[in-house]
């Protein structure tokens, strides 16, 4: 595995592969890497020719400094699990590679009201910082196929859009949320998590999935009031938001049943997770 540091380096490798009509499929990430991160990896290299990934922890989409300065930063054994993956490129560039005019510069997309609510609400300025890097690595990889993770839902809709209104060529795949056994969605922010916190952790699946087992019987109103009294009279767990949304346009729907996903986030021990599953 070639490990690029530069961006003028990546730029020269990316032009001879392209050169080659080799397929590249590129999976952006933030480092602290687990089983969720190699699947996109294995899947990538089935359908290309060349794996590239980034390791990049971008400060521009943190809305909170502490989340920012306690994200794991664990590059050495990722880079091992790299090594051990079908990974043929990791870009690793610093902070001056990505930013070399500082990350508060650009110019903001109107990504209209698919940024503003759920995470747009909780998390302002997050998407706008998203959008900038992936912008950013999307130049420069120049991929044929991007692999992003259905946890982050809301995330693969925005790279989407972002995709769209650029119209880079560039198809996106998204891939199933891989869960360790006990449910729980694999995320790097679980690295965070006490011993004392995974079984408040496990209410995300669990009320996720008492939704998806329910969704034919009751009705969505039911359903959330249901799975909503799961968080309750528990100080370790806050819940931010739970809502069954319409999978295009993220509207919340009341009655609807068709073309829906269930959206979770939660404060767990401190810690900020997020979940979601597909009802229909
Ligand atoms: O999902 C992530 O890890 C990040 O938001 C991404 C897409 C790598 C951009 O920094």
């Amino acid at each position: 595995m070639l490990i690029i540091k530069k961006a003028k380096d990546l730029k020269s490798n990316i032009t001879s592969l392209r050169k080659q009509n080799k397929k590249i499929g590129f999976v952006p990430t933030m480092g602290a890497l687990h089983q969720g991160h190699i699947s996109l990896i294995d899947k990538a290299s089935e359908e290309n020719d060349i794996v590239v990934c980034s390791i990049f922890v971008n400060p521009s989409q943190f809305n909170q400094k502490e989340d920012f300065d306690k994200y794991p930063i664990t590059t050495s054994s990722d880079i091992d699990k790299l090594i051990k993956s079908p990974c043929d490129i990791l870009y690793l560039p610093s902070l001056d590679e990505i930013y070399p005019d500082g990350w508060n510069s650009e110019a903001k997309l109107d990504l209209g009201k698919l940024a503003t609510i759920w995470e747009g609400e909780f998390r302002p300025g997050h998407f706008d910082g998203v959008v900038q890097v992936v912008g950013i690595l999307l130049e420069m990889v120049l991929p044929n196929n991007l692999y992003l993770g259905q946890k982050d839902f809301q995330q693969c809709a925005i790279i989407k859009k972002l995709i769209s209104i650029n119209k880079y060529p560039i198809n996106t795949i998204i891939c199933e949320t891989k869960r360790e056994a006990s449910g729980l969605a694999m995320s790097s922010r679980n690295a965070r998590l006490k011993d004392t916190d995974i079984a408040d952790a496990l209410i995300l699946s669990k009320s996720l999935f008492f939704i998806k087992n329910n969704f034919e019987k009751l009705n969505n109103e039911e359903l959330i009031s249901q799975a909503k009294s799961m968080y309750a009279n528990n100080d370790n767990i806050k819940l931010e938001y739970l809502a069954i949304v319409d999978r295009d346009s993220l509207e919340s729907l009341t009655t609807e049943k068709n073309n829906a996903v269930v959206l979770v986030v939660a404060w767990v021990g401190g810690v900020r997770l997020i979940d979601n599953v597909l009802l229909s």
